[in-house]
């Protein structure tokens, strides 16, 4: 069985294996989120934008998007979904060699938690430089109660339009790591394969400190893309925040 970096092999069964149907919403709730902005958000930047399963919704609702991502298999699956109706571009966060502002930012579906603590804060604070006044940054990343639910679901397994997949999480709290180990046991288009994801748990403070460096102020935390404020039970905490 080969073990390929992480978001490669992967990259050809993900939308079938990994991804909830949650795209809608989460667009309609960014689309409500952006409609009362007086200046208009037109530009959106998703980063990590992974296979474009997000980039497509907010197209769909008219907005112009940009999508960056470390891994070009991912893309390639996104500029199939899309062609020439967005743009997606390698980044390798937290370099972000994409050109102009833009209205809005997003990171969804865990992106953020690829990254090293250090990569988050700079990735924030090159963020800053790509965001307009008072434009959007939305993200969601996981939270310690998701680091718990992971302790106690150490083991997925399933079975997904020809692929077979077992999923193990090994989280260390002390470190606030996850070491997570896709064993693609069948896969529908090729040999089986493994893929190894190391994520991040950020703190609170964390966040806070490098939104703030970042020059974003307005800190909301909700529950999942919803206008419920985050609390202790909330699994991945959605950020929303707005440039000074
Ligand atoms: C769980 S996927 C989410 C993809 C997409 N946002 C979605 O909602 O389906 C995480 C994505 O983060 C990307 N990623 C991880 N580390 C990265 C980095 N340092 N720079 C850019 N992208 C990164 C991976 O390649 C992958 O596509």
């Amino acid at each position: 069985m080969d073990e390929v970096a992480a978001y490669t092999r992967l990259a050809g069964v993900y939308d079938e294996i990994v991804v909830d149907p949650c795209y809608a919403r989460w667009a309609d709730f960014l689309d409500g989120l952006w409609v009362h902005d007086q200046a208009g958000v037109h530009d959106v930047l998703d980063v990590c934008c992974g296979t474009g399963l997000m980039a497509a919704e907010l197209v769909a609702r008219e907005y112009r998007v940009v999508g960056v991502d470390a891994s070009t298999d991912m893309l390639d699956r996104a500029r199939v979904l899309l062609g020439s109706r967005a743009t997606f571009d390698v980044a390798v966060l937290p370099d972000l060699p994409v050109a102009g502002r833009f209205d809005a930012a997003i990171s969804n579906f865990d992106g953020f938690n690829y990254l090293s603590p250090s990569a988050f804060a700079e990735t924030i604070a090159v963020l800053g430089t790509k965001v307009r006044s008072q434009g959007w940054l939305v993200f969601d990343i996981h939270t310690d109660a998701m680091m718990d639910f992971t302790i106690a679901n150490a083991l997925v397994e399933g079975d997904s339009d020809g692929n077979h997949f077992v999923i193990s999480s090994a989280v260390d709290r002390a470190a606030r790591t996850c070491l997570t180990t896709i064993d693609v046991t069948q896969a529908r288009d090729g040999e089986p394969f493994v893929e190894t994801h190391t994520q991040y748990f950020h703190s609170d403070e964390q966040v806070r400190a490098a939104l703030t460096a970042g020059g974003f102020s307005d800190v909301l935390v909700v529950d999942e893309y919803s206008y419920r404020g985050a609390d202790s039970d909330t699994l991945r905490a959605t950020w929303i925040a707005r440039r000074n």
